[in-house]
């Protein structure tokens, strides 16, 4: 199988190089997953680029998420065939993640993929998406509403902002997107957002 190693040598220098490694060096788990796809997301930046980032041991395999299809389990809620997400638990991080053909895990981490959504429609929402989600269901649990007024979304062109302006207007809120990107105000709207609010407004 291939992966993408993440290596440190002794001057504490750390090198990036898609390898072909043996199964037999995945970490410990109860479920085995062939890998279809996995985000890039900021962390996976900082393990991948110089110094090594939030890296805990090597050699390591980045890779925050991951969507893909169970290989072998030991554990009785996954068979062989089962489409699966995994996000957060520290893959990518502390265990060794996405960027490879194939990762074993904990079944705990493991989510089944939803009805109606592709792995690849999985890792398109990705670990940025998920966020925005929870962000968005914290919110509401206090209370938000549409209705309410508007609701004002920072950093809107970014990975999170971006989908949380989309689930919001989706919803029915009035999104205010606030942006240092005047350029992106057309995907913005886009994306449902009712006004656009220069960064420096907010200052
Ligand atoms: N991505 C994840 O999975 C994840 C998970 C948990 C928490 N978070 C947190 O969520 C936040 C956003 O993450 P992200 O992945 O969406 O990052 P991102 O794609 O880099 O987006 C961040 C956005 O922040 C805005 N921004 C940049 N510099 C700024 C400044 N100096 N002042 C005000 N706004 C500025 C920019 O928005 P404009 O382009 O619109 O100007 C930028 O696109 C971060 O604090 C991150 O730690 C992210």
């Amino acid at each position: 199988m291939r992966a993408l190693i993440v290596e440190r040598n002794e001057e504490g220098q750390t090198s990036a190089s898609v390898q072909e490694i043996d199964e037999n060096r995945l970490p410990e788990g109860d479920v085995t997953v062939a890998v279809e796809y996995s985000t890039l997301n900021y962390k996976d930046g900082l393990c991948i680029g110089p110094g090594g980032g939030v890296v805990r041991n090597y050699p390591h395999v980045p890779g925050v998420d991951f969507a893909g299809t169970v290989e072998t389990s030991d554990d009785s809620r996954y068979s062989p065939g089962d489409k699966v997400v995994l996000t957060g638990w520290r893959v990518g991080e502390v265990h060794w993640g996405g960027y490879a053909e194939k990762a074993r895990i904990k079944a705990d981490w493991l989510v089944p993929l939803p009805d109606g959504l592709s792995p690849r429609q999985a890792m398109a929402v990705g670990t940025a998406g998920l966020t925005a989600m929870l962000a968005v269901m914290a919110l509401e649990d206090h209370g938000l509403a549409p209705g309410n007024g508007e609701v004002l979304v920072t950093g809107a062109a970014g990975g999170v902002g971006s989908v949380a302006t989309a689930i919001l207007a989706h919803l029915g809120y009035d999104v205010a997107a606030v942006t240092g990107r005047p350029e992106t105000a057309d995907y913005l709207k886009g994306l449902g957002a009712s006004r656009i609010v220069p960064r420096g407004d907010l200052a």
